[in-house]
């Protein structure tokens, strides 16, 4: 029997594209009420108001910026204000970037240590005590199977979601005589905005990939299956299994054959070049 969802409230990170979006479509399409955020508020207004219209649901909207902690506790001050506790939290909201170490922007990596790692800790901590205390609801965190071994030219993301997926199973097995839930679901290349915001636009093009409604579709048959991990598709299954056939120098250097050949070449600087 599918989990009945229907009007208790999820909050959803990231919900003005992507996988995000699409949790809050299929959230809502199973009567749930939404608390949405992200930054582009434009974006979060036009979905809120269709899905208003389609499903009838509550939203609470709230454009915040989750890399910056401040952001973060007024997001928890508000879901606390709830008519209803709760029930549903999915830490989705994230970044990558693809670049080599000259190439690379400090302060985006510590964004990413900001919104991938410590944004997630600090949502799941200040809501997940009071679901247990009422014995219901679960967390989905979204990492990638990024998540199984590192990755060349894209360290610090993949290092960020190692995180997520360790920070998800050990709570999962805390969580083993309750009826919380929680998920870590691990997508492999799903066509989003994410690889235009890593860098790399290229590598959508170039590789098959998974459209968001099947991922968040995969991700909710898991979170009702009371799985630690979800990792949609086969081929995904299959490359989060490399490490622990290979070496792990011989599958990060693999990544780097891999992610060296989308990263754009460099235009020479003038001043580099020698008589
Ligand atoms: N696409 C893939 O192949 C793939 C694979 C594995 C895992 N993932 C993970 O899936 C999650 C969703 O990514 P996506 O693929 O759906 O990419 P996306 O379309 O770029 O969505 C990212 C979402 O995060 C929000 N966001 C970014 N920075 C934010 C900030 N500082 N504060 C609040 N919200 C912020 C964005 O909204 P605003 O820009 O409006 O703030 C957007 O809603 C990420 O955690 C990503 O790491 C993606």
């Amino acid at each position: 029997m599918k989990l009945d969802l229907a009007n208790r409230w999820a909050l959803v990170t990231g919900a003005s594209s992507g996988i995000g979006e699409e949790f809050a479509r299929q959230l809502a399409a199973r009567g749930m009420h939404l608390v949405l955020t992200a930054r582009r508020e434009e974006r979060l207004f036009a979905l809120s108001r269709q899905l208003q219209q389609q499903h009838g649901c509550q939203v609470v909207l709230l454009p915040l910026d989750l890399a910056r902690p401040e952001d973060v506790k007024q997001l928890v001050e508000r879901v606390r204000q709830l008519p209803q506790p709760l029930h549903l939290l999915v830490n989705n909201a994230g970044i990558g970037n693809v670049a080599t170490l000259q190439e690379t922007n400090p302060g985006r990596m510590l964004e990413i240590v900001d919104l991938n790692i410590r944004a997630v800790t600090d949502l799941t901590y200040a809501l997940l005590p009071d679901m247990v205390r009422r014995n219901e609801g679960g967390v989905i965190n979204v990492a990638s199977v990024a998540a199984f071994q590192p990755i060349a030219y894209m360290s610090v993301y993949a290092a960020s979601k190692a995180f997520v997926l360790h920070f998800s199973e050990g709570l999962w097995a805390e969580l083993q005589e309750t009826n919380v839930r929680m998920l870590a679901l691990c997508p492999g290349t799903t066509r989003t905005e994410f690889f235009e915001q890593a860098g790399v636009e290229n590598w959508l093009t170039r590789r098959s990939a998974h459209n968001v409604t099947t991922v968040v579709k995969a991700a909710l048959e898991s979170f009702e299956r009371k799985r630690a991990i979800c990792v949609p598709g086969w081929n995904n299954w299959f490359a989060s299994l490399l490490h622990r056939v290979f070496r792990r120098a011989v599958v990060v250097s693999q990544t780097k054959k891999i992610f060296g050949a989308h990263l754009e070449p460099k235009p020479e600087r003038e001043n580099s070049t020698h008589a």
